[in-house]
């Protein structure tokens, strides 16, 4: 076999082989395929596109292509989620304690930044001392100990992904449908999730832009783990704004200890409480919603969830202090003020050119090498359809030594609308379950 006639093959449109796809793979794990041609055959996927049998097939090779997780180590029935990527989507950093304080053990595998997208593992990196690199032994005794743990790919657990994504990542091969569900769902299924909840992102800041191509992407994330034995739930919820307030990584991590602690987004709370209820019914240590869902709410009232996201700190080895006192987080040395120049209501912003000002100012990669600035980002100080008068504060603009600022400020100038008008219905915030 060789990789030429594999590129080749895709390239005119064919149907791999699960021989050919396990080949590319672990000849890319092993480092004996080279980056530019294993970049020429995920642009052949993306244009060509991938069947249901060929998507099940690269999602088991990469999920082989590292130790899988024995979920028979770990007490419990462990649950994990993961979002297709989002815009000010800190989720996660709050979603996981709340779970996790319900006594349900989470096996939480993360990824990096991700086109304009923030990644999880870049955000908790931001907190002086804090470690996602784990073996596997270390992860289950983790979670078998506190009943969390958040790592990053490694080259112990689905390696292929680890290399493939950072590729994706610097070679506009992001959005495609076989390459997102089988980097997602073979992360999950080397983790050792019992039950995967899925959000998928779908808007104006996601890969997905439309709500038919979300659920292509959600069904065929949720045949694969129903498939391989794993309970799979797919949320289809909206980006057409960004979720939270804040985008950038130490602000998103800000932004979720003050949602624990009851303050912060109320749309990035809700989206917590549903993820975290069905979690538990995954889970099933609750028979029905409405107990799951008062379980997660008074753990978010409580503090529970709070003390969780320290306790997941501390064993991370990061400096727990930052719960209680957040300004211990890095921060850029400057923040402008972005003020808007009429009054209105704000009618729209975008959140993907809002998440391509913060890579801009340093937030993510545009190389595979670069190093993010994790003090830089954006904070919203207006929602859609809040009214805005000429000279108010629309949002905060952290940046060091002026790095893209002048290009951030271009990019708000367009991703935020400012109109007259009474202001237009706000999208939902979950369009569609898929079970
Ligand atoms: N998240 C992932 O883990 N992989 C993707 O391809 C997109 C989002
Ligand atoms: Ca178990």
């Amino acid at each position: 076999m060789r990789m030429y006639d594999i590129i080749a093959r895709k390239r005119d449109g064919c149907e791999l082989s699960t021989e050919e796809i396990k080949y590319f793979i672990e000849g890319y794990t092993k480092g004996m395929i080279p980056d530019y041609q294993a970049s020429a055959l995920l642009m052949a996927v993306y244009l060509r596109g991938m069947n249901e049998r060929e998507t099940a097939d690269l999602t088991i090779a990469m999920a082989d292509s590292g130790k899988r997780v024995d979920t028979g180590k770990i007490k419990g029935k462990t649950v994990d989620k993961h979002s297709t990527g989002g815009v000010g989507d800190t989720t996660t950093l709050v979603l996981i304690p709340l779970v996790a304080s319900a006594g349900v053990p989470v096996v939480k595998m993360s990824g990096r930044g991700l086109g304009y997208t923030g990644g999880t593992i870049d955000k908790l990196e931001s907190i002086p001392g804090f470690k996602t690199n784990f073996t596997t032994d270390g992860f289950i005794k983790n979670v078998n100990k506190i009943n969390a743990c958040i790592m990053a790919q490694s080259p112990d657990i689905a390696p292929a992904d680890g290399k493939l994504y950072a590729l994706r990542d610097v070679t506009a091969t992001v959005e495609s449908i076989p390459l997102i569900a089988s980097s997602i769902m073979s992360k999950k299924i080397a983790s050792g999730a019992d039950s995967i909840l899925l959000d998928v992102k779908v808007g104006s800041g996601a890969f997905m832009k439309d709500l038919k191509e979300a659920e292509k992407l959600a069904n065929c994330m949720v045949k694969i783990g129903n498939n391989l034995g794993r309970k799979t739930v797919a949320f289809i919820t909206d980006m057409n704004q960004p979720l939270g307030l804040s985008i950038g990584n130490s602000l998103e991590v800000r932004e979720a200890i003050m949602t624990l602690k009851g303050e912060g987004s109320s749309r990035l709370k809700e989206a917590c409480i549903a993820f975290g209820s069905c979690m538990l019914m995954m889970a099933e240590i609750v028979s029905n919603e409405a107990e799951a869902r008062a379980i997660i709410e008074n753990n978010l009232r409580n503090k529970k969830g709070l003390n969780k996201l320290k306790e997941i700190i501390m064993a991370q080895k990061g400096n727990p202090e930052v719960v209680e006192n957040p300004d211990l987080l890095p921060i850029s040395r400057q923040i402008v003020e972005y003020k808007s120049d009429r009054t209105g209501y704000i009618n729209d912003i975008n959140a993907e050119d809002i998440g391509k000002a913060a890579l801009y100012l340093g937030a993510g990669r545009e190389k595979k090498e670069d190093k993010i600035d994790p003090t830089v980002g954006i904070v919203l100080n207006k929602r859609l359809n809040d009214r805005v008068i000429q000279g108010e504060t629309i949002a905060y603009i952290y940046v060091n030594n002026g790095r893209g600022l002048k290009e951030a400020v271009e990019l708000l100038n367009t991703a935020i609308v400012i109109d007259e008008t009474c202001p237009k219905v706000i999208p939902p915030l979950i369009y569609k379950i898929i079970a």
